[in-house]
């Protein structure tokens, strides 16, 4: 399904299994960056592990992704080694379950914002910029041609960008923002032919909900009830539909707001 030369973050949760997916689906070449680069490497030696393309090239970069000149270097290193780059997975986030907005900290609402936010944004800004220079591509499909265009984007972005959750504004402000980013980019670059889409989880079994379940682990009994599939995610649902969304099949699926949350943004409570 995949063969082409992918950018992927990142080296836990969501990230690291849509870098797996990637190798076993075929991909050609992969660059798992992430602030955690004792955890990128491990990422990477694991794709390598399980890549089934025999020609599969990875690498292992540290990122900051509150710094646009840091992602600049990690696309920069994709083109040099790759000579384009065909997807772009942004899973980056931070998540802390903490208080209503009156008992909220400031400085935690930054940091949000700066890492869940602008981190998009850097990604998505350094992304069109490499994709706006390549060729799209135009591939033979069973029965006529597709085009498939000069690149694909998914943000990672969550429930919290449609539903927005008491005790967690700061985690809520970041997301609707991240959609917001992703749905302006996906209007601005469709004529250029780079696909861009938003993917949003619900509770996924991640370190991100163990930290985030931690204080309250209640907490993770709602999140399954709160789902009508009576359950929390596994990272390979959500990897499989960041494939879906780059691949050839989602050639045609541009600017959406793909909820994967086991019909939780669906639910109606009580009734
Ligand atoms: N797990 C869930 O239940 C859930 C639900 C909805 C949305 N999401 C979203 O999915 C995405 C992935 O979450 P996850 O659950 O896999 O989390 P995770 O904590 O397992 O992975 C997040 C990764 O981001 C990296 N990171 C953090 N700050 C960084 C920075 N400044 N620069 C570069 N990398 C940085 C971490 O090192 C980590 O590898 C996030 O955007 C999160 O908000 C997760």
């Amino acid at each position: 399904m995949v063969s082409k030369k992918a950018y992927t973050a990142q080296a836990s949760g969501i990230g690291r299994a849509t870098a797996l997916a990637y190798a076993r689906y075929g991909a050609l070449g992969l660059v798992v960056a992430d602030v955690d680069e004792p955890g990128a490497q491990e990422a990477a030696k694991e794709a390598k592990q399980q890549a089934t393309n025999p020609d599969f090239t990875v690498y292992a970069l540290c990122v900051d992704v509150r710094d646009f000149q840091s992602v600049e270097k990690v696309f920069a290193f994709a083109v040099d080694k790759f000579k384009r780059v065909d997807y772009s997975v942004n899973s980056v986030g931070i998540a802390f379950a903490k208080a209503f907005i009156a008992d909220n900290s400031l400085d935690l609402y930054d940091n949000t914002q700066n890492i869940n936010t602008k981190g998009v944004l850097y990604h998505t800004k350094a992304a069109v910029e490499v994709m706006l220079k390549q060729d799209p591509v135009v591939i033979q499909g069973h029965d006529r041609v597709r085009t498939i265009g000069r690149g694909s984007i998914v943000n990672v972005c969550s429930d919290a960008s449609i539903i927005a959750t008491p005790s967690q504004v700061e985690y809520n402000a970041s997301k609707f923002a991240a959609l917001a980013i992703t749905k302006t980019a996906a209007n601005e670059y469709g004529a250029s032919q780079i696909r861009i889409n938003a993917l949003c989880p619900g509770p996924i079994e991640t370190p991100l909900l163990e930290r985030y379940v931690a204080a309250n682990p209640a907490i993770r009994d709602k999140l399954a009830v709160g789902t009508t599939l009576g359950r929390v995610g596994d990272v390979d649902e959500v990897a499989d539909s960041i494939l879906f969304l780059t691949s050839t099949a989602g050639s045609f699926v541009h600017g959406s707001t793909v909820v994967v949350d086991g019909g939780l943004a669906n639910n109606v409570p009580g009734l």
